[in-house]
Protein backbone atom coordinates (compact mmCIF):
# COMPACT_ATOMS: atom_id res chain seq x y z
CA UNK A 1 0.00 0.00 0.00
CA UNK A 2 1.76 3.14 -1.17
CA UNK A 3 -0.14 5.84 -0.21
CA UNK A 4 -3.50 7.03 1.13
CA UNK A 5 -5.76 6.44 -1.49
CA UNK A 6 -4.23 2.56 -2.04
CA UNK A 7 -5.75 2.43 1.78
CA UNK A 8 -9.18 4.39 0.80
CA UNK A 9 -9.50 2.06 -1.97
CA UNK A 10 -8.78 -1.15 -0.11
CA UNK A 11 -10.86 -0.12 2.82
CA UNK A 12 -14.31 0.55 0.74
CA UNK A 13 -13.08 -2.74 -1.83
CA UNK A 14 -16.23 -4.51 -0.01
CA UNK A 15 -18.75 -2.35 -2.58
CA UNK A 16 -18.68 -4.22 -5.79
CA UNK A 17 -17.95 -7.59 -3.81
CA UNK A 18 -21.27 -6.95 -1.61
CA UNK A 19 -22.99 -6.08 -5.37
CA UNK A 20 -22.05 -9.45 -6.57
CA UNK A 21 -22.70 -11.41 -3.44
CA UNK A 22 -26.29 -9.55 -3.50
CA UNK A 23 -26.81 -10.25 -6.98
CA UNK A 24 -25.31 -13.85 -6.51
CA UNK A 25 -28.20 -14.41 -3.50
CA UNK A 26 -30.82 -13.06 -5.60
CA UNK A 27 -30.41 -15.13 -8.33
CA UNK A 28 -29.51 -11.94 -10.78
CA UNK A 29 -27.19 -14.25 -13.00
CA UNK A 30 -29.22 -16.81 -14.18
CA UNK A 31 -32.74 -14.51 -14.06
CA UNK A 32 -30.69 -12.53 -16.89
CA UNK A 33 -29.63 -15.89 -18.42
CA UNK A 34 -28.22 -15.23 -21.64
CA UNK A 35 -30.67 -12.62 -22.69
CA UNK A 36 -30.84 -9.00 -22.82
CA UNK A 37 -33.08 -7.44 -19.61
CA UNK A 38 -34.76 -4.54 -18.52
CA UNK A 39 -33.99 -3.84 -15.05
CA UNK A 40 -37.54 -4.09 -14.29
CA UNK A 41 -37.68 -7.24 -15.90
CA UNK A 42 -35.29 -8.55 -13.53
CA UNK A 43 -36.98 -7.12 -11.14
CA UNK A 44 -39.85 -8.68 -11.81
CA UNK A 45 -38.32 -12.20 -11.94
CA UNK A 46 -35.91 -12.05 -9.01
CA UNK A 47 -38.74 -10.34 -6.56
CA UNK A 48 -36.74 -7.37 -5.89
CA UNK A 49 -37.82 -3.83 -5.96
CA UNK A 50 -37.15 -2.48 -9.74
CA UNK A 51 -35.94 0.83 -8.44
CA UNK A 52 -33.25 -1.14 -6.02
CA UNK A 53 -32.67 -3.54 -8.98
CA UNK A 54 -31.55 -1.31 -11.72
CA UNK A 55 -29.01 0.90 -9.05
CA UNK A 56 -27.55 -2.75 -8.52
CA UNK A 57 -27.57 -3.30 -11.84
CA UNK A 58 -25.35 -0.37 -12.60
CA UNK A 59 -23.60 -0.48 -10.31
CA UNK A 60 -22.53 -4.27 -11.59
CA UNK A 61 -22.39 -2.95 -14.96
CA UNK A 62 -20.10 -0.15 -13.90
CA UNK A 63 -17.37 -2.74 -12.46
CA UNK A 64 -17.82 -4.97 -15.62
CA UNK A 65 -19.89 -7.94 -14.38
CA UNK A 66 -22.73 -6.68 -16.52
CA UNK A 67 -22.60 -5.08 -19.55
CA UNK A 68 -25.52 -2.75 -20.55
CA UNK A 69 -26.86 -1.65 -24.16
CA UNK A 70 -30.15 0.49 -24.36
CA UNK A 71 -31.16 0.15 -20.60
CA UNK A 72 -30.64 -3.93 -21.10
CA UNK A 73 -28.58 -5.66 -19.04
CA UNK A 74 -26.51 -8.69 -20.26
CA UNK A 75 -23.67 -11.02 -18.98
CA UNK A 76 -20.74 -10.08 -21.15
CA UNK A 77 -18.59 -12.89 -22.80
CA UNK A 78 -16.06 -13.60 -20.15
CA UNK A 79 -18.59 -13.55 -17.32
CA UNK A 80 -20.77 -16.04 -19.16
CA UNK A 81 -19.18 -18.69 -17.28
CA UNK A 82 -21.14 -17.85 -14.09
CA UNK A 83 -24.34 -19.77 -15.79
CA UNK A 84 -22.12 -22.77 -17.08
CA UNK A 85 -21.82 -25.69 -14.62
CA UNK A 86 -19.05 -26.82 -16.61
CA UNK A 87 -15.39 -26.48 -15.54
CA UNK A 88 -15.42 -22.86 -15.49
CA UNK A 89 -18.74 -22.41 -13.28
CA UNK A 90 -19.08 -20.09 -10.61
CA UNK A 91 -22.08 -20.10 -9.10
CA UNK A 92 -20.88 -22.63 -6.49
CA UNK A 93 -18.44 -20.12 -5.75
CA UNK A 94 -19.84 -17.07 -5.39
CA UNK A 95 -22.76 -18.63 -2.75
CA UNK A 96 -19.63 -19.79 -0.80
CA UNK A 97 -18.51 -16.14 -0.95
CA UNK A 98 -21.72 -15.23 0.62
CA UNK A 99 -22.01 -17.10 3.35
CA UNK A 100 -18.04 -16.01 3.84
CA UNK A 101 -19.39 -12.97 4.06
CA UNK A 102 -21.38 -13.59 7.13
CA UNK A 103 -18.74 -14.96 9.14
CA UNK A 104 -16.36 -12.12 7.82
CA UNK A 105 -18.65 -10.03 9.45
CA UNK A 106 -17.90 -11.37 12.91
CA UNK A 107 -13.90 -10.92 12.41
CA UNK A 108 -14.02 -8.62 15.18
CA UNK A 109 -15.51 -10.20 17.38
CA UNK A 110 -13.62 -13.08 16.81
CA UNK A 111 -10.00 -11.28 17.08
CA UNK A 112 -11.32 -10.16 20.87
CA UNK A 113 -12.71 -13.46 21.71
CA UNK A 114 -10.31 -15.81 19.87
CA UNK A 115 -13.29 -17.78 18.83
CA UNK A 116 -15.46 -17.94 15.54
CA UNK A 117 -17.62 -16.09 14.33
CA UNK A 118 -21.40 -17.91 15.50
CA UNK A 119 -22.99 -17.90 11.77
CA UNK A 120 -25.96 -15.91 10.95
CA UNK A 121 -26.93 -17.62 7.56
CA UNK A 122 -26.89 -21.32 8.83
CA UNK A 123 -25.87 -24.13 10.16
CA UNK A 124 -21.52 -25.25 9.60
CA UNK A 125 -22.57 -28.79 9.33
CA UNK A 126 -25.14 -31.20 8.08
CA UNK A 127 -26.34 -32.51 4.64
CA UNK A 128 -27.46 -28.87 2.94
CA UNK A 129 -24.65 -27.03 4.27
CA UNK A 130 -22.03 -30.10 3.10
CA UNK A 131 -23.33 -30.17 -0.35
CA UNK A 132 -23.17 -26.15 -0.93
CA UNK A 133 -19.61 -26.17 0.27
CA UNK A 134 -18.93 -29.41 -1.86
CA UNK A 135 -20.62 -27.19 -5.01
CA UNK A 136 -17.93 -24.52 -4.19
CA UNK A 137 -15.24 -26.98 -4.03
CA UNK A 138 -15.90 -28.00 -6.99
CA UNK A 139 -15.77 -24.79 -8.90
CA UNK A 140 -12.97 -24.12 -7.13
CA UNK A 141 -10.87 -27.08 -8.04
CA UNK A 142 -12.01 -28.03 -11.66
CA UNK A 143 -10.05 -25.49 -13.87
CA UNK A 144 -6.87 -26.23 -11.68
CA UNK A 145 -6.85 -29.68 -11.06
CA UNK A 146 -5.35 -31.27 -14.32
CA UNK A 147 -2.63 -28.43 -13.81
CA UNK A 148 -2.07 -29.77 -10.24
CA UNK A 149 -2.32 -33.47 -11.20
CA UNK A 150 0.63 -32.74 -13.71
CA UNK A 151 3.12 -31.14 -11.02
CA UNK A 152 2.67 -34.60 -8.95
CA UNK A 153 4.51 -37.87 -10.17
CA UNK A 154 2.05 -40.83 -9.10
CA UNK A 155 2.97 -42.66 -12.27
CA UNK A 156 4.35 -45.85 -10.00
CA UNK A 157 1.83 -45.65 -7.64
CA UNK A 158 -1.68 -48.04 -7.38
CA UNK A 159 -3.94 -46.42 -4.46
CA UNK A 160 -4.22 -42.78 -4.43
CA UNK A 161 -6.06 -41.88 -0.59
CA UNK A 162 -7.80 -38.32 -1.23
CA UNK A 163 -8.09 -37.29 1.85
CA UNK A 164 -10.67 -34.72 2.79
CA UNK A 165 -11.11 -34.95 -1.21
CA UNK A 166 -14.24 -33.61 -1.09
CA UNK A 167 -15.80 -33.18 -4.37
CA UNK A 168 -13.86 -35.49 -5.89
CA UNK A 169 -11.78 -33.26 -8.40
CA UNK A 170 -8.73 -34.07 -7.78
CA UNK A 171 -9.28 -37.94 -7.07
CA UNK A 172 -10.90 -37.91 -11.12
CA UNK A 173 -7.68 -35.51 -12.29
CA UNK A 174 -5.11 -38.26 -10.49
CA UNK A 175 -7.74 -41.28 -12.17
CA UNK A 176 -7.21 -39.25 -15.70
CA UNK A 177 -3.52 -38.52 -15.73
CA UNK A 178 -2.56 -42.04 -14.51
CA UNK A 179 -4.14 -44.91 -15.96
CA UNK A 180 -3.40 -47.67 -13.40
CA UNK A 181 -4.14 -45.29 -10.57
CA UNK A 182 -7.36 -46.44 -7.73
CA UNK A 183 -8.13 -43.56 -6.38
CA UNK A 184 -10.28 -43.38 -3.11
CA UNK A 185 -11.91 -40.20 -1.48
CA UNK A 186 -12.28 -39.95 2.12
CA UNK A 187 -14.22 -37.32 3.61
CA UNK A 188 -17.14 -36.72 6.28
CA UNK A 189 -20.22 -38.79 5.05
CA UNK A 190 -22.02 -35.95 3.90
CA UNK A 191 -19.89 -34.82 2.16
CA UNK A 192 -19.02 -38.75 0.33
CA UNK A 193 -22.91 -38.37 -0.89
CA UNK A 194 -22.50 -35.65 -2.82
CA UNK A 195 -19.10 -36.60 -4.31
CA UNK A 196 -20.60 -39.66 -5.11
CA UNK A 197 -23.30 -37.84 -7.49
CA UNK A 198 -20.62 -35.87 -8.86
CA UNK A 199 -18.33 -38.49 -10.00
CA UNK A 200 -21.19 -40.36 -12.09
CA UNK A 201 -20.74 -37.86 -14.36
CA UNK A 202 -16.98 -38.61 -14.81
CA UNK A 203 -17.83 -41.41 -17.33
CA UNK A 204 -14.40 -41.90 -18.06
CA UNK A 205 -12.93 -42.51 -14.72
CA UNK A 206 -15.83 -43.00 -12.39
CA UNK A 207 -14.72 -47.38 -12.40
CA UNK A 208 -11.41 -46.72 -10.56
CA UNK A 209 -12.59 -43.95 -7.95
CA UNK A 210 -14.01 -44.90 -4.89
CA UNK A 211 -15.62 -43.45 -1.60
CA UNK A 212 -15.26 -43.66 1.89
CA UNK A 213 -17.21 -41.84 4.47
CA UNK A 214 -15.06 -41.23 7.89
CA UNK A 215 -13.62 -37.97 10.10
CA UNK A 216 -9.74 -38.38 9.22
CA UNK A 217 -9.39 -37.30 12.67
CA UNK A 218 -11.29 -40.59 14.44
CA UNK A 219 -12.20 -42.74 11.96
CA UNK A 220 -10.68 -45.22 10.18
CA UNK A 221 -8.76 -45.12 7.08
CA UNK A 222 -8.56 -47.22 3.97
CA UNK A 223 -5.49 -49.31 4.40
CA UNK A 224 -2.74 -50.70 1.36
CA UNK A 225 -2.85 -47.52 -0.14
CA UNK A 226 0.83 -46.26 -1.93
CA UNK A 227 0.14 -42.30 -1.69
CA UNK A 228 -2.09 -40.10 -0.17
CA UNK A 229 -3.35 -36.52 -1.40
CA UNK A 230 -4.28 -34.01 1.77
CA UNK A 231 -5.49 -30.74 -0.20
CA UNK A 232 -6.52 -27.67 1.56
CA UNK A 233 -7.51 -29.62 4.89
CA UNK A 234 -4.60 -28.42 6.86
CA UNK A 235 -5.65 -25.10 7.10
CA UNK A 236 -8.97 -25.96 8.87
CA UNK A 237 -7.46 -27.92 11.96
CA UNK A 238 -5.99 -26.11 14.75
CA UNK A 239 -1.62 -26.82 14.83
CA UNK A 240 -2.62 -29.56 17.89
CA UNK A 241 -4.19 -31.90 15.76
CA UNK A 242 -1.85 -32.02 13.25
CA UNK A 243 1.11 -34.03 14.12
CA UNK A 244 -1.65 -36.54 14.97
CA UNK A 245 -3.62 -36.65 12.05
CA UNK A 246 0.00 -37.03 10.06
CA UNK A 247 0.65 -40.16 12.16
CA UNK A 248 -2.57 -41.65 11.56
CA UNK A 249 -1.80 -41.26 7.58
CA UNK A 250 1.53 -42.68 8.07
CA UNK A 251 0.25 -45.59 9.76
CA UNK A 252 -2.51 -46.18 6.57
CA UNK A 253 -0.09 -45.83 4.10
CA UNK A 254 2.27 -48.66 2.49
CA UNK A 255 6.00 -48.87 3.33
CA UNK A 256 7.67 -46.08 1.13
CA UNK A 257 4.08 -44.87 0.84
CA UNK A 258 3.86 -40.86 -0.51
CA UNK A 259 2.12 -38.32 1.25
CA UNK A 260 1.18 -34.88 -0.53
CA UNK A 261 0.33 -32.21 1.33
CA UNK A 262 -1.37 -29.09 -0.47
CA UNK A 263 -1.67 -25.91 1.10
CA UNK A 264 -1.01 -22.01 0.89
CA UNK A 265 2.04 -22.03 2.77
CA UNK A 266 3.14 -19.06 4.30
CA UNK A 267 6.67 -17.74 4.15
CA UNK A 268 9.01 -17.75 7.43
CA UNK A 269 7.70 -13.78 7.88
CA UNK A 270 3.93 -15.27 8.18
CA UNK A 271 3.10 -12.00 6.00
CA UNK A 272 3.91 -13.17 2.73
CA UNK A 273 2.21 -14.37 0.62
CA UNK A 274 -0.84 -11.71 1.63
CA UNK A 275 -3.42 -14.46 0.07
CA UNK A 276 -1.77 -17.16 2.68
CA UNK A 277 -2.04 -14.41 5.71
CA UNK A 278 -5.71 -13.15 4.69
CA UNK A 279 -7.31 -16.56 4.48
CA UNK A 280 -5.81 -17.46 8.43
CA UNK A 281 -8.03 -14.80 9.02
CA UNK A 282 -10.97 -17.16 7.31
CA UNK A 283 -9.75 -19.57 9.16
CA UNK A 284 -10.14 -17.72 12.11
CA UNK A 285 -13.61 -16.44 11.52
CA UNK A 286 -14.80 -20.27 10.56
CA UNK A 287 -13.13 -22.77 12.27
CA UNK A 288 -11.96 -23.73 16.08
CA UNK A 289 -8.49 -22.92 15.25
CA UNK A 290 -7.69 -23.10 12.24
CA UNK A 291 -4.94 -21.30 10.30
CA UNK A 292 -2.52 -21.18 7.15
CA UNK A 293 1.23 -22.72 8.38
CA UNK A 294 4.75 -22.49 6.74
CA UNK A 295 6.40 -24.95 5.02
CA UNK A 296 9.12 -25.62 7.79
CA UNK A 297 6.84 -26.37 10.71
CA UNK A 298 4.81 -28.97 8.32
CA UNK A 299 7.73 -30.58 7.64
CA UNK A 300 8.78 -30.74 11.22
CA UNK A 301 5.30 -32.11 12.08
CA UNK A 302 5.56 -34.84 9.61
CA UNK A 303 9.06 -36.07 10.65
CA UNK A 304 8.26 -36.08 13.83
CA UNK A 305 4.72 -38.50 12.75
CA UNK A 306 7.51 -40.97 11.30
CA UNK A 307 8.03 -40.09 8.24
CA UNK A 308 11.31 -40.08 6.82
CA UNK A 309 12.00 -37.12 4.14
CA UNK A 310 9.81 -33.94 4.23
CA UNK A 311 10.25 -31.67 1.22
CA UNK A 312 8.81 -28.40 0.34
CA UNK A 313 7.99 -27.07 -3.56
CA UNK A 314 5.75 -24.60 -4.87
CA UNK A 315 3.17 -25.06 -7.38
CA UNK A 316 3.87 -23.25 -10.51
CA UNK A 317 0.47 -23.77 -11.89
CA UNK A 318 -1.75 -22.42 -8.71
CA UNK A 319 0.34 -18.97 -7.15
CA UNK A 320 1.10 -19.21 -3.55
CA UNK A 321 0.03 -22.78 -3.20
CA UNK A 322 2.86 -25.42 -2.72
CA UNK A 323 3.34 -29.32 -1.55
CA UNK A 324 5.13 -30.74 0.97
CA UNK A 325 6.11 -34.50 0.06
CA UNK A 326 6.90 -37.03 2.11
CA UNK A 327 7.77 -40.44 2.30
CA UNK A 328 6.44 -42.95 4.95
C1 LIG B 1 -11.37 -26.96 1.67
S1 LIG B 1 -12.02 -28.52 1.27
C2 LIG B 1 -10.80 -29.11 0.13
C3 LIG B 1 -11.35 -30.09 -0.86
C4 LIG B 1 -10.29 -30.63 -1.83
N1 LIG B 1 -9.34 -31.47 -1.17
C5 LIG B 1 -9.58 -29.48 -2.50
O1 LIG B 1 -8.37 -29.33 -2.34
O2 LIG B 1 -10.24 -28.71 -3.20
C6 LIG B 1 -11.66 -29.47 2.70
C7 LIG B 1 -12.31 -30.82 2.66
O3 LIG B 1 -11.78 -31.60 3.73
C8 LIG B 1 -12.84 -32.21 4.41
N2 LIG B 1 -12.44 -32.38 5.81
C9 LIG B 1 -11.97 -31.43 6.64
N3 LIG B 1 -11.72 -31.96 7.85
C10 LIG B 1 -12.05 -33.28 7.77
C11 LIG B 1 -12.04 -34.35 8.68
N4 LIG B 1 -11.63 -34.18 9.94
N5 LIG B 1 -12.43 -35.56 8.26
C12 LIG B 1 -12.84 -35.75 6.97
N6 LIG B 1 -12.89 -34.77 6.06
C13 LIG B 1 -12.50 -33.55 6.46
C14 LIG B 1 -14.01 -31.27 4.25
O4 LIG B 1 -15.25 -31.94 4.44
C15 LIG B 1 -13.81 -30.78 2.84
O5 LIG B 1 -14.42 -31.61 1.90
Amino acid sequence: MKNREDLMRVSRGFWPSRAILTATELDVFRAIGRGRRPAAAVAAKVGADPRATGLLLSALAGIGVLAKEKDRYYLPEPMRPLLTDGPAGALGMLAHHARLWESWNGLTRAVRTGRPAPRRGGPRRGPEAARAFTLAMRDGARLIAPEVAAEIDLADRRLLLDLGGGPGVYAAAFARRFPDLRVVVVDMPDVVSVAKELLRSEKDVRDRVGFHGADLNTGSLPDGADAAFLSHVIHSEPEKNLPRLFGRIRGALSADGLLVVRDFFLDEDRVSPPSASLFALNMLVNTDGGRTYTAKEVREWLLGAGFRTARFRRSKAVPDTGYVLARA
